[in-house]
């Protein structure tokens, strides 16, 4: 059983969605640690009421990006954390972390990479008048929102939309594909192939029916 470790900064409805799917089955893994960078995230108090521990690291407190990023080191490696996931985690992870925990770190982005990286992917599309929105869960690597992607799902843009319908839409497509791409990494299906992520087993069929819409076979 994989031991997860989940980097937040706020609401934390993605670490809900873990939750939901550890608690399910269906993701074979256990959280060992929720670490939020904010006092104030509200998924800290989701984690809590879950049993689950928490720890807080703000980035604040160190003069250094390094020394904040290995304080996470230390934390997640005191809770023998084996993948590490961004939920919503606003800071850029640095080199320290990556190397101590290499292809294991996992970030889901709010917006069809490698299209608006960066803060904001969902406002970024809105404002550029995008038909097809959607969001991205990838392997972290050393430059913000790059590294090999996971799975994707498209959401339409509607003319009649607000920046929030189109963020809660995408958020609904979030809480489906992150969870699902966890469930894929603890289950040993994922195998890295240069920068190309090939997922083992019906999970491929599932995929090649494309999450277009309404993330079929996950609701
Ligand atoms: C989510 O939309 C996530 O994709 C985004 O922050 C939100 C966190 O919501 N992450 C990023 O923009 C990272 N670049 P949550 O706290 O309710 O899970």
């Amino acid at each position: 059983m994989t031991k997860i470790g989940v980097l937040i900064s706020g609401s934390g409805s993605n670490l809900q969605s873990i939750i939901a799917a550890v608690k399910s089955g269906r993701i074979d893994g256990e959280i060992a640690v929720v670490i939020s960078n904010d006092p104030a995230a509200y998924g800290l108090t989701r984690a809590a009421e879950s049993g689950i521990a928490t720890r807080v690291v703000k980035h604040g407190d160190y003069a250094r990006r390094s020394d904040f990023d290995d304080e996470l080191v230390r934390v997640l490696r005191e809770s023998d954390v084996e993948l590490v996931v961004l939920a919503g985690f606003m800071r850029v992870v640095g080199q320290g972390l990556l190397k101590a925990f290499p292809d294991r770190v996992i970030n889901i982005h709010p917006a069809i990479l490698p299209a608006f990286p960066g803060t904001d992917g969902q406002a970024q599309a809105f404002n550029y008048g995008v038909k097809l929105a959607g969001c991205t869960v990838h392997f972290v690597d050393e430059k913000v929102d790059h590294g090999p992607i996971i799975i994707q799902a498209a959401v339409p843009v509607l003319d009649s939309d607000t920046q929030d319908d189109l963020k809660a839409r995408i958020l609904k497509c979030e809480h489906k594909i992150l969870p699902h791409a966890i469930a894929l990494y603890c289950a040993g299906k994922l195998r890295l192939v240069g920068r190309r992520v090939v997922i083992a087993g019906p999970d491929e069929a599932l995929w090649a029916k494309s999450a277009l819409f309404s993330c079929p076979g996950l609701d």
